[in-house]
């Protein structure tokens, strides 16, 4: 095989600049990271500045902040504002305040955890399997064990990742006959506290390893839920508490066929009649495109696991002596809102 430019095969420019820029991903994610870290848009919320303030006030080298703010602008995250630099509606989405936040997702991302495991994705291709253990020496979940403030920061990613989901889900539920819901490894809760924000005759319970039980602590206080919420350390392998409703969100992702059946037999374990499981996850279908390929990818690279088709859902819960029962689809989305009782 030759690799002649000069033949019919040749690439176009068009080619060459697409690939170029995904290549050059990795610099993106890493100066989107550090607008977020600098905080640029809870600095600039209020009009334009100059980097020399920004710089000043984040204890930043103020040429470098000003080059920073340069590449934020051709990315479209600032506009040039006379010697200064205006917020755009994209920069917004970096504002920790804002509804529709990307800040923690943007800072956990790309922190040791994610970004160095990332980096043998090559190696996790060949092997068939995650290779966290050679540069974090461990799972990601024991990693975090021993870096509360990474642990804390992708507590707060999972709710930026999750809300516009979680919006859609909540629409979707019927919790007419619901008393107490379990958000099965919730991170901070924010499936469940949007139940009970929405409905005041539920009470909640977020199950969390150890190390995320203060982030969904502070989330309730935050959204003045914390009297009809509650974070309890467990370990969803060992016993899922009581409830009506079991929310299971990006849960069954995160794990091999074996222990999602261990998960969801520990949920029938807690279900009385009438009780239901709610999965939330990616339904892979035929040749997908989009995030869903790429969500998996990250399965593989972070976790050694996998998105599913529904089928595959369907024997999950089948092994554990569940049946599914309602599948809500998230229009515009690979997301659906799997339902099921016991059988
Ligand atoms: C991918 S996150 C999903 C978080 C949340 N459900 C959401 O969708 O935003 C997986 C969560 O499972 C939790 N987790 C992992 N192993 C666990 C275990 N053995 N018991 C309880 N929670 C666990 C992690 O701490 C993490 O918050």
């Amino acid at each position: 095989m030759t690799n002649d430019p000069g033949t019919e095969s040749a690439p176009s420019a068009g080619a060459y600049e697409a690939v170029l820029e995904m290549v050059n991903g990795f610099w993106v994610a890493q100066i989107v990271r550090t607008a977020a870290d600098l905080s640029l848009a809870e600095h600039l919320a209020a009009g334009p500045r100059t980097a020399a303030d920004i710089a000043a006030v984040e204890g930043a080298d103020p040429d470098a902040t000003y080059r920073l703010m340069r590449a934020c602008a051709s990315l479209g995250l600032l506009s040039y504002a006379g010697d200064g630099f205006a917020s755009t509606p994209l920069l917004a989405v970096l504002n920790q305040n804002s509804p529709l936040s990307l800040k923690s997702y943007a800072l956990a991302q790309t922190a040791p955890g994610h970004w160095l495991t990332w980096g043998q994705t090559t190696a996790a291709v060949r092997a068939g399997g995650s290779q966290a253990h050679k540069v974090l020496g461990k799972s990601i979940f024991e990693y975090f064990a021993e870096h509360p403030d990474e642990a804390a920061l992708f507590g707060t990613a999972m709710t930026n990742l999750s809300t516009p989901v979680i919006l859609r889900a909540v629409d979707i539920l019927d919790v007419s006959n619901v008393k107490t819901v379990v958000d099965v490894g919730g991170a901070d809760g924010a499936f469940v506290l949007e139940l009970l924000a929405r409905n005041p005759h539920l009470e909640g319970i977020v199950l969390e390893l150890p190390h995320a039980v203060p982030g969904a602590e502070a989330a309730a206080t935050a959204r003045g839920l914390a009297d009809r919420c509650v974070a309890q350390a467990g370990d969803f392998f060992e016993q899922i508490p009581a409830g009506d409703l079991f929310l299971l969100k990006y849960i069954m992702h995160d794990w091999n066929d074996e222990s999602c059946v261990r998960i969801l037999r520990n949920c029938r374990q807690a279900m009385h009649p009438g009780s239901r499981v709610v999965i939330v996850e990616i339904v892979m279908g035929e040749q997908p495109v989009g995030i869903a390929p790429l969500m998996d990818m990250a399965m593989l690279t972070m976790v050694s696991s996998r998105e599913r088709t529904l089928a595959e859902f369907d024997s999950l819960l089948s092994q554990a002596g569940l049946q599914r029962t309602n599948l809500g689809e998230i229009t515009g989305s690979p997301y659906a809102v799997i339902e099921a009782t016991a059988v």
